[in-house]
């Protein structure tokens, strides 16, 4: 993947289009990791890619700069899908200066102890000249790690966000553009639910940071590139970081051994939908719970269920369970429902997390099984 995006600015990352899972989180139709070149009087890269395409990410770099060399290269963010590639290219360009957060530093020298002392540290609103072009530092500890932090290149307001406003596709579309906006949100907010949604406060704090600068452009690590709909992403990340949900919208999420759960979560099906809600139904025992998150990142309304077995709950829906609580959705309202045969803890055990989450409960429905 090399292409220019604008004049200097060229797109070097990678597509990995194979992953199917990042950390528990299911990605469908895989994912790229974004790096870009700025070619200035100096050059900058910014951001890394996957330790395993360094060859790729090389080759790209090289297609664009030629002999001409690498003087700074930008580390938003040490997780290793954007740090994984920085010892091969030290060792292609020795001379390029790392810049980063003081966490970032901390991460990447145990990471990679071969950088050694070259680092340099930034704080917000910290700048670095290339000539004729400035990078302005924005740390954003928290979205997702502590080191996390976005840039801004002034001259052409664009935003090099790392994982913020990133997306996980990799069908290799470039722009948001070619992607569309309705799979832009779909793509956009499935990340949003599984990755950021525990550091909305945070994102908050940074879209208020933000608001004093025009962004014409987002660059970020994972996904399309935002031009046309950058502000329709950042509209939804602050109804995201809000906890704004769809009053009219229901999340039926369960698991069931021999049908009398799912004979309940229809029931509720059809009573919600004949009260006029807009109602998904989604099985454990086929939908991903991270594709579950996704669904209800938007829902007013969610209710769980589950069939009792060895006095637990099923273990699709613990596994849900455990997932969302750690994402820490809000102003919900949820409801526990199941079935049993002689002793039903199952039911208790989902309202007693949905409770934890802080969510308004509804009275559980428990049944006895009826096959
Ligand atoms: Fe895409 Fe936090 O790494």
């Amino acid at each position: 993947m090399n292409f220019k995006i604008k004049e200097g600015l060229y797109g070097v990352g990678v597509i990995d289009n194979a992953v199917r899972v990042f950390h528990g989180y299911e990605t469908p139709v895989g994912t790229t990791y974004n790096a870009y070149i700025q070619v200035d009087e100096k050059i900058t890269l910014i951001d890394t890619v996957k330790g395993t395409f360094a060859i790729q990410l090389l080759e790209n770099i090289k297609s664009v700069l030629g002999e001409r060399t690498i003087d700074y290269i930008i580390v938003n963010h040490a997780e290793p899908d954007h740090s994984g590639s920085i010892v091969e290219v030290l060792q292609q360009y020795p001379a390029a200066k790392l810049y980063g957060t003081s966490n970032c530093e901390k991460a990447m020298k145990i990471f990679y102890p071969s950088i050694g002392d070259n680092f340099n540290i930034v704080k917000a609103g910290d700048t670095l000249c290339t000539g004729k072009k400035t990078f302005e530092f924005c740390p954003m500890p928290m979205i997702h790690w502590p080191d996390s932090m976005a840039t801004y290149l002034q001259e052409d307001k664009i935003l090099f966000s790392n994982d913020a406003f990133g997306q996980h596709t990799g069908l290799g579309h470039l722009f948001d553009t070619d992607l569309g906006l309705m799979s832009l949100i779909e793509r956009a907010g499935d990340y949003y639910a599984n990755i950021v949604l525990p550091y909305s406060p945070q994102v908050a704090k940074l879209l208020d940071t933000l608001s004093s600068k025009t962004i014409d452009m987002i660059c970020p690590a994972h996904g399309v590139i935002l031009t046309e709909h950058a502000k329709d992403i950042v509209q939804k990340y602050s109804d995201w970081s809000n906890g704004i949900t769809d009053e009219k919208l229901v999340s039926i999420i369960y698991d069931t051994m021999w049908g009398t759960t799912d004979k309940i979560a229809k029931n509720l099906y059809n009573e919600y939908t004949a009260k006029g809600f807009h109602v998904k139904l989604l099985s454990l025992s086929s939908c991903h719970y991270s594709n579950a998150m996704s669904h209800l990142l938007e829902s007013k309304y969610i209710f769980v269920g589950s069939s009792t077995l060895n006095n637990n709950m099923l273990p699709t829906v613990i596994a849900f369970l455990t997932y969302m609580k750690g994402l820490k959705p809000k102003n919900r309202v949820g409801l526990a429902f199941g079935s049993y045969g002689w002793s039903g803890e199952s039911i208790p055990q989902i309202e007693k997390i949905l409770t934890e989450c802080g969510f308004d409960m509804l009275p559980s429905i428990k049944t006895i099984w009826n096959i």
